[in-house]
């Protein structure tokens, strides 16, 4: 497995090409599924996840073809298989967004139960209640969601229990299929839900208010060939600015929009960075001393749950303490006994993580657990003394694209060691 060893104490300076929304992707790779004329998805991430979802639709039946790792051109005509089995979802739970798709364009699914992950239980509970709303008749039958709609799925009024981004995406496809209108209610408003819609508009879809807590789907879509451009990732942008603050650096963010990250923005300057609109995108700048910001995560438009691990690495750093609470995902620390391994100084309460920042961070042998994680253990190793050796860089891979080649080019040293 590779490892990274990073050398702390250089200020990042340069630009960073921020790659497409691993999670606006996704989605939009599932959505394929729903039609039989073909879709080309543009501006993709070269990142591993997308590699496994692309394998998900391949052994469904689509036919994908990348003439580039950035671009995929799908032809979803000719579906053989509507079963997703555990080997292929286990390896990663966003394979069961391809649920609701098989069963609006056939009227059955099976798809494995994603099983839980680094960060919580993440159940799929919601998805399930969504396509029930629709008329599906769906259970569990060892560790498969089975779900069958014979006459096809009728339009609703699917009212979410909590605004979750897959159900949301879940219910929004399926619906296109639908007879009749549906509405969902308490959706989520995160941009990559409003990302899926365009894509799900330029393939024919009708639907208003995604980005919003209701979204209108009329049904009985005509699908057509289409082509979709999937947005700049802003979590892959957050974790670039932070690695400036970190650092005392400045970089350049190139297609960042500014506008889907403006609670992390407003953190970040409250904390003492500098953050401008810059010809390609946004610039952030590091330096002169960095204070202590509380922070809760929370659905969007609130502070990012993909986000916390990075920041809390930066509040290490930070004059006086910042309290960060995690209310999205039910055990997403693993990344503070690998930063306290670094000599940060983080109290765990339940849900709440203490940061006295104003230590040193001295260089250390770290593993990581899980993508965010990870990452935050890279910015820790950007500024601790010394040499960083980080284990199973694979996480990494899931969803930074480069993200060794960003950070060299930038003045990081960093190594990746194969092995
Ligand atoms: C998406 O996951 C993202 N993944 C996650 O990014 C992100 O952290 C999360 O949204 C929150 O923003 C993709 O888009 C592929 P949720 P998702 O459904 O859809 C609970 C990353 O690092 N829940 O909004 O799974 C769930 O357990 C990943 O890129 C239910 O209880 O998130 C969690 O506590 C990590 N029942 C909360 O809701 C359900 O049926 C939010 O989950 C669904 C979710």
């Amino acid at each position: 497995m590779d490892r990274l060893r990073i050398a702390g104490g250089r200020a990042l300076r340069g630009a960073v090409t921020i790659a497409g929304a691993k999670n606006a992707s996704l989605p939009a790779l599932a959505a394929a599924l729903l039609s039989e004329a073909p879709l080309t998805l543009r501006n993709l991430p070269a990142v591993a996840d997308i590699g496994s979802m692309i394998g998900v639709i391949r052994a469904l039946g689509a036919h994908v073809e990348q003439s580039d790792p950035h671009v995929a051109h799908i032809d979803a005509g000719t579906l053989l298989s509507q079963d997703a089995p555990y080997d292929t979802v286990r390896r990663m739970r966003a394979s069961v967004l391809v649920l609701g798709p098989l069963l609006a364009r056939f009227g059955r699914a099976r798809v494995s139960l994603p099983g839980g992950c680094a960060i919580g239980a993440r159940p799929v509970d919601l998805h399930i209640k969504a396509l029930a709303s629709l008329g599906a008749e769906i259970g569990i039958e060892g560790g498969l969601i089975v779900a069958n709609a014979a006459g096809g799925l009728k339009g609703a009024r699917i009212v979410l229990g909590s605004p979750s981004v897959g159900a949301t995406e879940t219910a929004m496809m399926a619906a296109t299929r639908a007879r009749g209108e549906s509405e969902i209610i308490n959706a989520a408003r995160e941009p990559e839900v409003a990302d899926l819609a365009e894509c799900l508009i330029a393939m024919g879809a009708r639907i208003e208010g995604a980005g919003t807590h209701r979204i209108l789907i009329q049904g009985d879509t005509a699908f057509r060939a289409a082509s979709h451009a999937i947005i700049p990732d802003r979590i892959e942008a957050g974790t670039y600015a932070i690695a400036a603050a970190i650092t005392g650096g400045q970089l350049e963010l190139t297609h960042a929009r500014l506008e889907q990250m403006a609670s992390v923005a407003e953190v970040l300057e409250a904390t003492g960075v500098r953050i401008w609109p810059g010809d390609r995108g946004l610039i952030v700048e590091g330096g002169g001393g960095l204070r202590g910001v509380d922070i809760t995560t929370e659905p969007y438009p609130g502070f990012p749950t993909d986000l916390q691990a990075q920041f809390m690495a930066l509040m290490t750093q930070a004059e006086g303490a910042a309290m960060i609470r995690e209310t999205v995902f039910e055990n997403r620390f693993m990344h503070v006994p690998e930063l306290q391994r670094l000599g940060a100084n983080i109290a765990l309460q339940g849900t709440s993580a203490l940061v006295r920042g104003g230590g040193r961070l001295k260089g250390a042998e770290v593993m990581a657990t899980d993508l965010r994680a990870s990452v935050s253990l890279v910015l820790a190793a950007l500024v601790a003394e010394g040499e960083t050796v980080i284990n199973r860089v694979y996480h990494l891979d899931r969803g930074y694209e480069q993200l060794d080649v960003k950070l060299r080019r930038c003045g990081a040293e960093v190594e990746r060691l194969r092995g």
